[in-house]
């Protein structure tokens, strides 16, 4: 490995270590291995087609010259994006750092204590900032939160209405486009009927469940929703609002006038624009329909000591228990983009937001009022950031154009000839002049100059605020720099994430996130684009896009590529609608069977619900193979119905099944088409592809296989690469041409979570083919190596024809169980103490641990990884002989905070140093778990999902 190359840095062990793995393994080479564990009938006869690795230099000096080719203009344009200053403590120690980027979902509550509280602020935000009493964190985006909405109040509807089914969703005609857009796809396979009108005429009819407004609306108009939401509500039938968190500073929020759901984009919050994302959605309800409620929950509950500790609340709902009768099919959701917001509404606190929320009111009002003057007329009666302008006879739409193109800035342009401006946070005195000498020379009248911006007015009477909010001690607690760096330090403290050890979640792949990947990120170029501006002044995004699309097209030999979904299920779903399409298109509108094998993840079988499919689930045989037989009986016998195959691949078992195109070919004869879920795909690359195999569509997890960072549990970025016959029905998009032309938008923004993608285009560019085809051969050394090295105290459950694994393994934990009472849950807790993050727990096979450690791991943390599950191993040797106490054990006691080891009182049977020191090691890396193990089920019997209000500190 040369040394400037980037894959030395990225991959782990290094060329010794190699062969001292193989001999461990028992194999003479890594293309033995490689032999091994790919079958022969599915693996590339060419190299992939991709450039040759950079350097960090190298790719720097591109990526900055692409950079160069974005052109950051001021951007009036609203609609749901707006410039926002992410406060540089928040940037540096929150989106700049990796104990925050690299975390995993908060899973683990024990050694997540960090990020949950950040978390928990955010609900409590939401909570506050709408007046209302449950908030989730967080969701995909606006749009698809519109629809979460939507179908929360479906699945409210009472027994009545689901008998007359009642399937009409009104929808107010001035809410964004993009969000009536993803509304319409996401109706129309459950069989609701979208009504959208003026709520102003709408009359609840029997046969409406709900409606959906937005506050203020697309024209930024603050309207009175209060009797139109009472009336709809006296039909029995629900009312989401979607809204601007910063208006609600000045606006009497939804919650103060009866909605039952409020939902939106926290974006302004503190989170750039980015082309269109990654940004973090929120989604607020009553608390009665708490188990309704779509996302995560973060809950307040105690350790075992009684000390307070959070976690994440009421999981049954969600898909990895209810499967397709889950709430929702959302898994990663945007949880570091939610911690960013939710840490701007703590930097600026209650006074600072209403004071930034003034300005920005007040700086429209100012226009407003300067270019009336000029001899225009503004059309919004009450408004907080926006306003509508109507031209005078003689003022042409295109002078304003130009002019302002000109100036270096975008205003939005409605399809009547008026001119819309939204105001942000960043506007000032020079950018006020700027816009009133484009309306002045346009009118050929004098340029006015301003030089204040007081007026202290806020809104009208009748629509403000009178109610106080964040009124939390954790908003108005930090408000210098060291106060706020040190807070967010000592959250940081807490948790564990890809810094302090290797991170072996089996199918969630967390591999290094690279800082040279990573840096751009920080850039305006990138992250100060909003997604609706002209397409020539983001050629850099574009061109990053293209070659993106066609990388990543070759990597899984499909044609074409969606950049848009904004997630791994997304994704699922967005694959799943097109093969709907396409099979309408072919006049089998009524195609709906999924075939989903038992051992799916469980956002499979809820996505295909979302998608209006029928689940029927295929067995797994005794060797954790998908059942071809089965299969087979299953294809014909639902041929003439038969919608698509889900498959992961390699199986979510962590095994290349050989009959996959067999499998695949069943599917086809029978009408069928092949979804293959991506998530396994860091085997794969460069080795076999998606295509090879036999499918028709993948998802890809960006997040996982391609380097983009959990964040804590997300962003994520599933993209869908389709073959020839599906690339006409991928994701359109209602307000930009991104290209394609089928179904109706997956996702808010037209290239999804277009900044990001920045990582990946990194990743590819400096691993290059070789690079990347080596990545996968490693996580499958790395992989085999472990399997090599534990199956004699453990057992792995299952392996390929020639006994090998994939890149994964599933730890057999059942017989420690019956042997010595010791569950997969104790040895993860366990973990804790030896300062290690758990393996996926109990998926895909209850009881077991899967274990996924990625190229990225050099030999010595695997090692130091392998010995600690071995010293884990005789621990519980030590209970299953008697030598250690049936129950009070360092496994059921696990794990161990400072406070209990320190404690005056030790009443337990082992030592404190054997608590905490097992391996010698740890003496000098030593992570300090804060909170014991922690009780979930007392968490949701006593949900509480905000932060403490002040008086409770007293
Ligand atoms: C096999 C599999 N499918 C789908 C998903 C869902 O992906 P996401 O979390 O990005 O929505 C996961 C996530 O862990 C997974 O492991």
């Amino acid at each position: 490995m040369a040394i400037d190359k980037f894959v030395s840095r990225h991959i782990g062990p290094r060329e010794d270590d190699i062969k001292e793995m193989l001999k461990v393994i028992g194999v003479q080479s890594l293309d033995e291995l490689i032999d091994q564990t790919v079958p022969a009938n599915i693996r590339l006869e060419k190299p992939l087609n991709l450039s040759n690795g950079l350097t960090e230099r190298e790719y720097f000096r591109k990526i900055l010259k692409i950079a160069q080719k974005n052109k950051v203009f001021n951007t009036y344009i609203g609609m749901g994006w707006y410039d926002t200053i992410t406060p540089s403590v928040i940037l540096r120690n929150i989106l700049e750092n990796p104990v925050w980027y690299t975390s995993y979902t908060p899973y683990q509550a024990e050694i997540s204590q960090g990020r949950l509280e950040a978390l928990l602020n955010f609900q409590t935000m939401v909570c506050e900032m709408t007046a209302m009493p449950l908030a989730n964190s967080s969701l995909l985006d606006e749009g698809t939160a519109a629809a979460e909405a939507m179908h929360m109040m479906y699945s409210l509807r009472s027994r009545a209405q689901e008998k007359a089914g009642a399937n009409v969703c009104f929808v107010d005609e001035l809410i964004w486009p993009q969000t009536l857009d993803v509304l319409i796809t996401r109706a129309e396979p459950l069989g609701i009927e979208l009504k959208v009108g003026n709520f102003k005429d709408a009359v609840a009819g029997e046969n409406w469940f709900g409606a959906i407004l937005q506050y203020p609306n697309s024209n930024g108009e603050i309207e009175d929703y209060a009797g139109f939401t009472k009336a709809v509500q006296e039909k029995g039938c629900k009312v989401a609002v979607a809204t601007d968190l910063l208006a609600l500073a000045l606006l009497t929020p939804p919650g103060e006038w009866g909605a039952d759901i409020v939902f939106g984009s926290s974006q302004r919050f503190g989170v750039s624009m980015g082309y269109g994302g990654p940004i973090a959605a929120f989604f607020a309800t009553r608390d009665e329909y708490k188990r309704d409620l779509p996302g995560r929950i973060i809950g307040v509950s105690k350790d075992v000591n009684g000390k307070h500790a959070l976690r994440l609340a009421l999981q049954t709902r969600e898909q990895h228990i209810k499967r397709d009768k889950a709430t929702s099919n959302i898994c990663t959701a945007q949880a570091l983009l939610a911690t960013m917001a939710g840490m701007y509404a703590i930097y600026h606190g209650p006074e600072g937001i209403k004071a930034i929320a003034e300005r920005v009111h007040n700086i429209a009002r100012l226009l407003a009022r300067e270019i009336t003057k000029l001899g225009y007329a503004q059309v919004n009666k009450k408004h907080f950031d926006t306003i509508r302008i109507d031209l005078p006879r003689h003022v042409k739409r295109e002078d304003i154009e130009w002019l302002s193109l000109d100036l270096e800035m975008n205003f939005r342009y409605f399809e009547n000839g008026q001119v819309g401006l939204s105001i942000d946070e960043t506007t000032n005195i020079e950018d006020i002049n700027w816009i009133l000498e484009v309306f002045a020379k346009a009118a050929n009248k004098p340029v006015p100059v301003i030089d204040s911006i007081a007026d202290d007015r806020s809104v009208d009477a009748d629509i403000k605020r009178k109610s106080k909010f964040l009124k939390q001690e954790v908003f108005s607690k930090f408000r210098s720099e060291t106060e706020m760096a040190r807070y967010i330090k000592r959250l940081e403290k807490k948790d564990i994430s890809l810094v302090h050890s290797m991170i072996s979640l089996g199918s969630c792949t967390m591999k290094l996130n690279a800082a040279t990947e990573m840096l751009p990120l920080s850039w305006i170029e990138f992250n100060g684009i909003h997604p609706y501006v002209p397409k020539n002044q983001a050629m850099g995004y574009h061109e990053l896009m293209e070659e993106l699309r066609r990388d990543l097209a070759e990597i899984t030999g499909f044609e074409d590529v969606s950049l848009q979904p904004n997630s791994g299920a997304a994704g699922e779903y967005a694959g799943l609608m097109v093969i709907r399409e396409y099979h309408k298109s072919r006049g089998d509108g009524h195609r709906n069977v999924a075939l989903i094998p038992s051992s799916a993840h469980g956002t499979n079988p809820a996505s295909a619900a979302m998608a209006g499919m029928k689940v029927v689930v295929v067995p797994c045989d005794e060797r954790g193979n998908i059942d071809v037989e089965a299969l087979k009986a299953k294809a014909e016998e639902y041929k003439n119905d038969l919608a698509c195959f889900m498959v992961t691949y390699p199986s979510t078992h962590g095994v290349f099944e050989s009959s996959i195109t067999e499998m695949c070919d069943i599917i086809h004869q029978n009408g069928g088409q092949v979804y293959m879920d991506g998530a396994n795909m860091n085997a794969q690359v460069g080795l076999t592809n998606p295509s090879r195999i036999g499918a028709d569509v993948c998802h890809l997890n960006l997040h996982k296989t391609f380097a983009i960072p959990h964040g804590g549990g997300g962003p994520g970025v599933g993209p869908i690469c389709v073959a020839k016959h599906l690339v006409e029905f991928l994701p359109a998009h209602s307000v930009m041409n991104n290209g394609h032309i089928g179904i109706h938008a997956v996702a808010s923004a037209p290239w999804g979570s277009a900044s990001v993608l920045t990582i990946t285009y990194g990743y590819i560019k400096m691993l290059g083919a070789d690079g990347l085809t080596e990545a996968t051969k490693i996580a499958i050394l790395n992989a085999n190596y472990i399997a090599a090295r534990l199956k004699d105290n453990y057992g792995i459950l299952y392996t390929g024809e020639n006994g090998r694994v994939g890149h994964e393994m599933i730890l057999e934990c059942r017989h420690l169980k019956t042997a010595a009472g010791i569950s997969e849950t104790d040895i993860s807790k366990r973990l804790m103490d030896y300062g290690f993050h758990a393996p996926t727990l109990s998926f895909p096979v209850h009881g077991t641990l899967m274990v996924e450690p990625t190229e990225s791991e050099s030999k010595e943390e695997l090692d130091r990884f392998v010995d600690t599950m071995n010293a884990i191993f005789d621990e519980i040797k030590e209970v299953e002989t008697g030598a250690a106490d049936a129950v009070d054990n360092v496994l059921m006691n696990a794990p161990h905070t400072a406070e209990m080891l320190t404690a005056n009182e030790w009443t337990h049977a082992y030592s404190r140093e054997k608590a905490a020191y097992p391996l010698e090691w740890l003496r000098e890396n030593k992570f300090w778990v804060p909170v014991g193990r922690v009780d979930n089920a007392w968490g949701d019997r006593n949900l509480f999902c905000t932060c403490e209000p002040l008086e409770s500190y007293k």
